[in-house]
Order: structure tokens, then sequence, then C-alpha cells
């Protein structure tokens, strides 16, 4: 046996226990006659003392040590001499007096420091990732991980649900992104697709009489990185058979209440029942459809009051179809041009051309680049709708809508960190429903379904479709923390005629559409119950709940920004004969080839 207690077990109440630990040497002091070892294992830290009277050979032998070997020690417990006791260690009113160490393995010095949770540069971190998970942020997140996972499983598991593995090796499961293959050896020039998500897999399993499915699904996914997103990431993937819309919502809202309180019960709900938006609310307030309920900050529509104001660049706007909106940045006023500046040159980041504004400084006079333009009564009810105060900024952005609401959404976030106005203890989930049914798709000129192939439509809106898709909303739901979209999910379609439909107004043929899908439409014809899911990311949920800027942070061995597993250098060229197997050839594109 290595050990008889972890190095986060012994109290005051083992003094007198011969006891023996194994573990990382986390820190080493030493002290002339007496060396001191902070032990670390994944339980916590333990003090040992090396003392050169009383054990003479193991306080020689502890000279050797250095940060992370691996030892194990014997010794006994006691209590720590009054004043040198640790309160912030559990294990801190005691030591371990050793008189025996074995050293298992020593190490390398580490390319940075285990012990202190020093900024290290992040692809230094990845490539050492065995070495990053040592240290106590990323080990906690580590067992945040595994505590929300448990929790899912458990909840479910209470309720009826069954976790079902689907396959990793199966066809093109499309939510919009571009698929992984995989060549298959035993048919050539064919491939395998990973799934973008377990969607089919999981409406077939309704199709089977399951009811109540969950699986923790791995998802593949070749997009564009960011730091909420993963070539692979993990789903909590769920579906309910007879169900209505409103019966999956409860149960996640219920899930995630109880969630929260079991596993982080220092943070606190915004709101409870969560908030629901319609899509359109959502756009109108927030400018995007995941949005931040923590603080103010709204967008406000001032169109019709500026509509024949005088302030050209506004008129257009609106003439040529498009908004004026703008916020009133509170207690900003008496921002200075540079500052002013510095917004405008964000929100021009995301297509505005422009940002006008109107500053009440405290006791000074009003500035802007705009407001002699309009006549008193205009400027007056302007302010009104504004709900302006002295020492208030007002912004504004004029263009189309799409351009309006992505630099107003995301200028309201970025002032929001800039103002310090959000509390990270407080974790805002809502509701974002009426979702419309398809978006149109301007480069491929075709309508694009907003959620999935097998989202079903408002069975009211379902006419709409022959006559003006975009205005059919489907049954789809997004569930947004703070700022972001945390899952995603709908009522599907459970008829084959209906999917037919849906097929072809997004232009997918319907040979193609069999070719692809036939065993979703062929199961349909073989008594379908009406059924619904949702999947909430897991990777964002621990992101969000360990206060993380990106779910690197949260999965053990993720990828880097650029798609790269730098710590075991993947991907990587295979050898020739592998792919002769594989009956692939590879054509690089021309700036890697080599000359
Ligand atoms: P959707 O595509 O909305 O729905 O995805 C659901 C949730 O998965 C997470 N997610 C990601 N997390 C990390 N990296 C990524 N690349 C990534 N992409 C998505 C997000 C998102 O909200 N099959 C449907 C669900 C359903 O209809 O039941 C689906 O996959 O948290
Ligand atoms: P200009 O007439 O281009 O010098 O712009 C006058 C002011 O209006 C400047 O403060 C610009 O930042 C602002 N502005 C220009 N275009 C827009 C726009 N589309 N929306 C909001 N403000 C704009």
């Amino acid at each position: 046996m290595y050990k008889t207690h972890t190095c986060g077990e012994l109290r005051i109440e083992d003094v007198g226990k011969i006891v023996k630990l194994a573990g990382w040497v986390h820190r080493r002091r030493d002290h002339g006659g007496v060396t001191f070892i902070d032990l670390r294992d994944r339980f916590g830290i333990t003090q040992v003392v090396f003392d050169s009277e009383t054990a003479p050979e193991a306080h020689q032998a502890a000279d050797a040590l250095r940060m992370e070997w691996v030892i194990q020690i014997e010794g006994v417990v006691r209590r720590r001499p009054i004043g040198s006791e640790n309160p912030s260690l559990p294990t801190g009113e005691i030591e371990i007096a050793a008189n025996n160490l074995k050293i298992l393995n020593p190490a390398k010095t580490p390319p940075f420091l285990i012990n202190k949770n020093e900024e290290a540069d992040e692809n230094t971190r990845l490539k050492y990732r065995y070495l990053d998970l040592r240290r106590d942020k990323m080990r906690r997140n580590l067992e945040l991980r595994h505590r929300v996972v448990k929790f899912i499983r458990d909840y479910l598991s209470e309720r009826g649900f069954w976790e079902i593995e689907t396959p990793i090796l199966f066809k093109t499961t499309p939510e919009g992104a571009r698929d992984y293959l995989v060549p298959s050896r035993l048919h050539p020039g064919e491939f395998y697709a990973l799934p973008q998500s377990p969607q089919q897999l999981k409406q077939l399993l309704m199709v089977a009489g399951v009811e109540r499915y969950f699986q923790i699904a791995r998802c593949f996914r070749d997009e564009d990185q960011r730091g909420d997103r993963q070539p692979e990431f993990t789903q909590l993937d769920l579906e309910m058979s007879f169900v209505e819309r409103e019966d999956i919502m409860q149960l996640t809202e219920d899930l995630f209440t109880k969630l929260v309180a079991a596993v982080v019960p220092e943070k606190r709900l915004f709101a409870s029942p969560f908030p629901r938006l319609s899509y359109h609310e959502a756009m109108e307030r927030f400018g995007k459809d995941n949005p931040d309920l923590r603080y103010g900050l709204e967008l406000v529509n001032v169109s019709d009051v500026v509509a024949n104001c005088g302030f050209a660049v506004f008129e257009q706007a609106i003439r040529s179809g498009g908004s004026v909106r703008g916020i009133n940045v509170k207690g900003c006023g008496d921002y200075s041009r540079k500052q002013i500046d510095e917004l405008t040159e964000y929100v021009k980041q995301f297509g505005a051309k422009g940002l006008a504004y109107i500053a009440f400084p405290r006791g000074g006079e009003v500035r802007s680049t705009f407001v002699k333009f309009l006549s008193p009564e205009l400027q007056k009810s302007l302010f009104e709708r504004m709900r302006v105060e002295e020492g208030d900024l007002l912004v504004f952005v004029a263009d189309k809508d799409e351009i309006v609401f992505e630099s107003l959404g995301r200028l309201r976030v970025y002032l929001a960190e800039k103002l310090n106005l959000i509390d990270e203890n407080v974790l805002a989930f809502c509701w974002v429903i009426d979702f419309p049914f398809m978006v149109w798709n301007e480069e491929e000129n075709r309508w694009d379904p907003s959620h999935h192939l097998f989202t079903a439509p408002m069975p009211e809106d379902i006419p709409l479709l022959d006559i003006d898709p975009s205005k059919a909303r489907g049954q789809q739901y997004d569930l947004v923390l703070n700022n972001y979209e945390i899952g995603g999910g709908s009522i599907r379609i459970h008829d084959r005629t209906l999917q037919e439909k849906v097929f072809k107004l997004i232009g997918l043929d319907l040979d193609v559409a069999r070719e692809r899908f036939g065993h979703m439409l062929e199961a349909f014809e073989y008594g379908t119950p009406p059924h619904g899911g949702i999947a909430p990311g897991i990777d964002r949920i621990c992101m969000i709940l360990a206060g993380e800027p990106n779910i690197r942070e949260v999965i053990a061995f993720p990828k880097n920004q650029a798609a790269r597993d730098v710590m075991a250098d993947a991907p990587s060229p295979v050898e020739a004969k592998q792919l002769e197997e594989l009956h692939i050839q590879v054509v690089l594109p021309s700036t890697l080839q080599k000359s």
C-alpha cells in the first residue's frame, strides 16, 4: 500500500497515528537542521518535516528533493507548534514527522510553476497539459466538471431517462458546420462523418420507443474557432416523446436550478422562473439573441423620432430601410473626445460607419456631433425617449438593422465590462423563443433552417411556409446564460410529408435528401411519437460556473485556437502506406507545396 491517507485528510484527531503518504513535492523549505516539504496529491497538501536529529537518514535523503518529485513518506502525525498552524489549509493544524522517505520518481524542472497560479503562455500550458492540470485552479475545474456531469446523470436517471451511447462513425448530421470525415478502408472512396450532434440518432431512439433518452455526447464540428467553441465538445443531449415545448423547457429549467444550488451554491440566480424573451424582443432590447440580463444599457429605437430630423446620416439610414438606435450610457457624460473615439472604433469593427453621440457632462455644456441639426422639440422627444439625465452619454448607430444590432449589441457588452457593471456571482438564465423558422441565405439565395432541418414549425404557422416563410416561427428554444447561448432545442417534425416539405423549402433536392436522410424519412412511416429535446453545451456551462474566460479551461485536453492539439501534435501527416490502404491521395494547396 502506497498511502494510508490522502494528503488532504489528516486532522488534529489523527495526532499520534503512524501514516504513509505519497504525492508530489509541492514546496520545499530548508531550515538548517530541519527540512519542510509540502506534499501534494489530488486531495490536498500536508506538511512533512524531516528532522536531522530525530531522523538523520530521512533528513539526509530529503536534501535531494526538488519540486514535483514523486515521493512516499512514513511518519507520525503531530500537532504543529503553537503559532505555526496554517488556517488556509484543511490539514494546517498538523504535520508529519517523517522517519522514512522513498523517492518514487524524480522530475525535471517544470516549464512553469505548478505551485502558483501564475500566468503562463497558453501554448506552453497546452503542450504540457499534464503539468498544467496539476495546478490548483485546473484541478478545481476538472472537479467542477465532474460534479456537473454527475449531477445531470443522477437527476435524469431518477426521472426515468436512459443514457444511451450513439455512434461516432456515422453519416452527416448537419448543425450548420462542416463535417469531419473519416475515410473507410473497407469501402474505398466512401467516408463516415463524425456527428455534429446525435440529433438524428436521438430522434430514431424516440421512434424506437425509448421515450426518455440522454447522453453526455461528444460532438464534432469543423468551424471557425472562438473562445466558446472547440472542434470537439460535449453536450448533454436529451430527447423525450409525447412532449410539448413547455415540457422540455420546464424540465431543463428545473435541472439547472437544482444543479446551481447543488454545485455552485455560492452563486445566485438572476431570476427564477427564467425570464422568457421572444427572438424579436431579445434583438430589440439587446441586439443579440443571447442577451446578458445582468445589466441595463438596453438598446432604444429612435427611428420614428429622427426620421426627418435634418441629420443626413440618420435620415438616409431610415430611408433605405434601416433604423437608428441608441444606448444611454449612464454616468459617462464626461467622456473625453478620445474615449468616445475609442467606442467609435470599437463599433466600426462590426460594420457601423460611425457612432453619433450626445454627451451631457455634469454641470457642463452638451457636446454632440449632430444635435445642432435637431429642432428643440425634436431634441426634447429624443431625450425623453432615451430617458436622459445629467451626466449621461447617448450613443447612436444608424444603418441596416443587422449592423445596428450587431454593433450596439456588442458595444453593450463591451461597455458593461469596461464600466464594471457585471456581477460575476449572478447567473442570469433566460429562454429565447419564437425564432423565425427560416433565415434567408443571401449568398446561396435560399432559405436555411434557423435551428436545424428537423425542427418543427409552429403548427399555426405551417400554412405560411407556402406563402411567406420569413413569417413562420419555429418550435425551438435557446437557453441563454449570462452572455452565452448554452443550449438549443426544439420540438421535431415527426411526419414524413412535413419533413419533405422543409427539405424542399431549403432547396434540398428530394433525391439528395433521401440519399442523406432516407433512414429518417423511412422511420417516420413506422409510427413516430411526437417528440422534442434540447442539448445544453457542457463545456460552456462549466466555463461560466467556473468563471473562466474560455472553454479550453474546463476541457482536460483541448485544441488550441488553431484547432491543434499541441501536446500530441495533431493533426499530423500519416504514413504513405496508410493513405494507400485508404485509397487516398493528398493534394496540397499550392501555398503549402514544397518547391
Ligand atoms: P446546437 O447546435 O444549438 O443544437 O448546439 C447546442 C449547444 O451545444 C453547444 N455548442 C458548442 N460548444 C462548444 N463548441 C462548439 N463548437 C459548440 N457548438 C455548439 C452550445 C449550444 O448551445 N442537436 C441540436 C440540439 C437539439 O435540437 O436538441 C444541437 O446540437 O452550448
Ligand atoms: P460624418 O458626417 O461622417 O463626419 O459623421 C458625423 C458623426 O456621425 C460622427 O460622429 C460619426 O461617428 C457619426 N456617424 C457617421 N455615420 C454614422 C452612422 N451610420 N451611425 C451613427 N453615427 C454615424
